[in-house]
C-alpha cells in the first residue's frame, strides 16, 4: 500500500481501469460486536464494479455499522475486508487515509456544516491535502454543484436549503474529490416522493456518468426498486440473502417478503395485541377484503 497521497493529483488509480464487474469490494466472515452485543456475526458480501448494491433490514441490525467496517471507521473483531484487493482491516491509519479517498459518503442526515457556505461544505474533501488553488477548488465545486442540478447556490449557508436541496449539496460534496465508491445511508429519509425521486435519479446518473460503485441503505423500497442492480437483506448479523430486485420483490423468503412488503410478524403483532394478535389481523384482512371497490372513472 502506497503511503497517504499528497495531493488529488496523486489520487489513486481511476475506476475505469478495473475492469466492470470485477469483484472491488470483498467482505468476508465479518463480526463485530458492541456494546456487549454480537452486531455482525459472519457477513459475508461481495460487490462488483459499477453496480449499485442496496443493502435493507431492519432498524438497528447494523447496516450503518457495516458501512463504518468498510470506511475502516471501526476495526472488526475478526474477519477481512478487502477493497479493490486490499485488506484494509490490517491497514494502520495512515495508509486507511488513501483508501478513504476512494469513497463518497452521504451520512444519514446530510451532515453540513452550518456555519460554512455551501462552497466551503463542498470543496471540504478537497481542502486537507489538496494542492489546488482556491479558483481551481472553485471550479471543481461548481462543476460538482451542477452534476447534482443546483447551478449558483454556492454561496448560500444550510440554513437557506430545503431538505431535499441539502442532500444534494452532501452529495455534491461526496464526489468532490472523484471517488471510486459511493456509500448512501438512507438517502431519501425525510424527504417527500418527489424529492426521493429526485435523488434515486442522482444515484443513477452518479453510476453511470461517474462509473462509481454503490452502496445504498435504505428503507424506502421505491427507491431500491429504482437504483438497484441488486439487493442484500441483513439480517441477525448475517447477510440472509441477494438477488436481483426482481426476484427479491417477488422473494418467498418469508423475512424478505414481509420486510418488502412492511409487514409486522406475528410475534411483533402479539407484542401490540397480545394474544388476540391473530385475530385482530384476520378480522383486519376480512375488513379490508370487504371493503367495496372504488367507483371506476
Ligand atoms: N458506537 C457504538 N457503540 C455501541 N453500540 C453501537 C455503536 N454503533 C452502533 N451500535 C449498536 O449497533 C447496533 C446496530 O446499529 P446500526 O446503527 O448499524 O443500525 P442500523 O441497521 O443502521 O439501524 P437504522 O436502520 O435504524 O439506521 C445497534 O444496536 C446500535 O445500538
Ligand atoms: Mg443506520
Amino acid at each position: 500500500m502506497n503511503p497517504a497521497p499528497e495531493s488529488q493529483e496523486a489520487a489513486p488509480a481511476a475506476p475505469r481501469e478495473i475492469p466492470k464487474g470485477a469483484p472491488v469490494l470483498e467482505i468476508r466472515e465479518l463480526r463485530k460486536s458492541l456494546g456487549g452485543k454480537e452486531v455482525l456475526k459472519g457477513v459475508n458480501l461481495t460487490v462488483r464494479q459499477g453496480e449499485a448494491l442496496v443493502v435493507i433490514g431492519g432498524s438497528g441490525c447494523g447496516k450503518s455499522v457495516l458501512l463504518k467496517h468498510i470506511l475502516g471507521l471501526f476495526k472488526p473483531d475478526s474477519g477481512s475486508i478487502h477493497i479493490e484487493g486490499e485488506d484494509i482491516t490490517q491497514m494502520h491509519e495512515r495508509d486507511l487515509f488513501g483508501i478513504r479517498q476512494r469513497f463518497g459518503m452521504l451520512f444519514q442526515g446530510a451532515a453540513l456544516f452550518d456555519s460554512m457556505t455551501v462552497a466551503d461544505n463542498v470543496s471540504f474533501a478537497l481542502d486537507e491535502h489538496s494542492k489546488k488553488s482556491p479558483a481551481e477548488k472553485l471550479e471543481i465545486v461548481r462543476k460538482k454543484l451542477a452534476i447534482v442540478g443546483l447551478p449558483g447556490v454556492e454561496n448560500k449557508y444550510p440554513a437557506e436549503l430545503s431538505g431535499g436541496m441539502k442532500k444534494r449539496v452532501a452529495l455534491a460534496r461526496a464526489i468532490a474529490a472523484d471517488p471510486h465508491f459511493l456509500l448512501y445511508d438512507e438517502p431519501t429519509t425525510g424527504l417527500d416522493p418527489i424529492m426521493s425521486d429526485v435523488i434515486n435519479e442522482l444515484i443513477v446518473k452518479l453510476k453511470t456518468s461517474l462509473r462509481v460503485t454503490s452502496i445504498i441503505v435504505t428503507h424506502d423500497m421505491a427507491s431500491a426498486r429504482k437504483v438497484a442492480d441488486r439487493m442484500a437483506m441483513l439480517d441477525e448479523g448475517v447477510i440472509i440473502y441477494h438477488d436481483t430486485p426482481e426476484n427479491t420483490f417477488a422473494s418467498d423468503n418469508d423475512i424478505v417478503r414481509r420486510f418488502v412488503e412492511g409487514k409486522a410478524s406475528m410475534e411483533q403483532m402479539k407484542e401490540i395485541w397480545g394474544e388476540s394478535a391473530g385475530k385482530a389481523q384476520e378480522s383486519e384482512n376480512t375488513r379490508r377484503r370487504r371493503r367495496p371497490p372504488p367507483p371506476a372513472q
